[in-house]
């Protein structure tokens, strides 16, 4: 056993990487140089450069499907405005805040404690009155004379759980401040985030507003290579590559990221079974993963009624039946809950969790009429086989369904 373990990691040691720096693939990491754009660049640098004078900015709303570099775009223009800044003796301070990070803006409170720490100062974590978080933070922006631009990323799941009442307090702050002045970006890949907004709200977040459009499958590919050219030896990826992952994605809806994910993982699959050469087969591959860890990850993260209801549909499937309906789901689904502890819900609300899966695209739910006996609904699955067998094991290993 030791001895073959040990075979592994010697092999591992040995192999041919062909990876030069994987890190360059990974999300997390901040290109310096970002293709097709520069447009974009521009146009965030031009609305931020006052600043550089001591002016406000105006505030600006960037939006855009996901992947279309909306974050790194707007990180890298801030980082090169506070350097310039820095050289210049003028004071820029970025905030960057991903709303979606738990913990943090879930309420307006925290937020603004936040807010507050990034600027150096104490906040307990609970306590105050919101009122007195607020003006901390106010005092802290005031300390200096400075601009500080803050980064709301993903600003429409703030809004969604707290309202946009706390918008309103932090465009309307200039009113009052003397030494500084704050500016907001709010980057949402929600497209219908704005409509739902106070008026008020929208007019002053949306001074400028920046669109950001899905890159085609050519521009993906020049994505690809600038980022590839020193994650992977020289080589190592075969004709037709990049190509495919870029297709792929382009494809979905234009994401950068998608592209990226395919192409790292091709690599971790080449890798794997020991190959040279990056084929084409290892974007097949890594496509197929890439969905598995998806699907698997939503059946995670469902709440426990509903991966109840999915396990019925599973069972009654595995027990030959083809043309499984709601009724039968529902009382494989009683039994289901007495022997896991959870308290059946009613058929209707069964019903809706059914039509939910069916959303996530785990299950395929077709209506028929019954004519006079009322209406129906089929199931099938809407995975593979080797993905359902996944959902299985994971159902039973990490969630203890029998
Ligand atoms: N033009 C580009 N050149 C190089 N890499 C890019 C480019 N555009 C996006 N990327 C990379 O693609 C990934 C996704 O981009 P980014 O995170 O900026 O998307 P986003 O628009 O913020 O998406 P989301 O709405 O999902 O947050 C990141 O790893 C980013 O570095
Ligand atoms: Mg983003």
């Amino acid at each position: 056993m030791q001895l073959s373990l040990d075979n592994i990691f010697k092999n591992y040691i040995q192999k041919d990487d062909i990876f030069q720096n994987k890190e360059l693939l990974l999300t997390k990491y901040r290109p310096e140089n970002l293709p097709h754009r520069e447009k974009e660049i521009k146009t965030l640098g031009s609305i931020l450069a006052p600043s550089l004078r001591g002016e406000k900015p105006s505030n600006v709303f960037v939006y855009g499907k996901t992947g279309t570099g909306k974050t790194a775009v707007t990180q890298y223009v801030c980082s090169k405005l506070e350097e310039v800044a820095m050289n210049n003796g003028h004071e820029v301070r970025i905030i960057y805040l991903n709303c979606k990070m738990r913990k943090v803006a879930d309420t307006e409170y925290r937020l603004l404690a936040k807010l507050a720490r990034e600027l150096g100062r104490d906040v307990p974590p609970t306590g105050l009155p919101t009122d007195q978080v607020y003006e901390i933070f106010f005092e802290a922006v005031e300390d200096k004379k400075r601009m500080v631009i803050l980064i709301l990323d993903e600003i429409d799941i703030m809004v969604e759980k707290t309202g946009d009442n706390f918008l309103y307090n932090l465009t309307r702050m200039n009113e009052d401040l003397e030494n500084s002045k704050i500016s907001i970006i709010g980057i949402s890949n929600n497209l219908s985030f704005k409509e739902n907004l106070d008026p008020r709200v929208r007019s002053s977040l949306s001074e400028e507003e920046m669109l950001f459009s899905p890159y085609n499958a050519l521009q993906l590919q020049d994505i690809l290579k600038s980022r590839a050219e020193k994650a992977f030896k020289p080589g190592v990826i075969a004709e037709g590559v990049i190509e495919k992952c870029a297709a792929l994605a382009a494809q979905e809806h234009g994401d950068a990221r998608r592209a990226l994910d395919l192409l790292r993982v091709a690599g971790e699959m080449c890798e794997r079974e020991g190959s040279k050469r990056v084929e084409e087969r290892h974007v097949d591959m890594a496509e197929s993963k890439i969905d598995m860890d998806r699907i698997l990850e939503v059946v995670r993260t469902q709440p426990r009624q509903s991966q109840a209801v999915l396990w019925s549909i599973l069972k009654l499937k595995e027990n030959g039946g083809n043309e499984v309906q709601t009724g039968d789901i529902f009382s494989v689904y009683e039994k289901v809950c007495r022997n896991s502890g959870l308290a059946p819900l009613t058929q209707r609300r069964v019903s809706d969790l059914i039509a939910e899966l069916d959303l996530l695209g785990i299950i395929n739910a077709r209506v028929i009429s019954k004519g006079r006996y009322g209406r129906t609904r089929t199931i099938t699955l809407g995975v593979s086989e080797p993905i359902l067998e996944k959902i299985k094991n994971t159902l039973v290993s990490e969630f203890y369904f029998e």
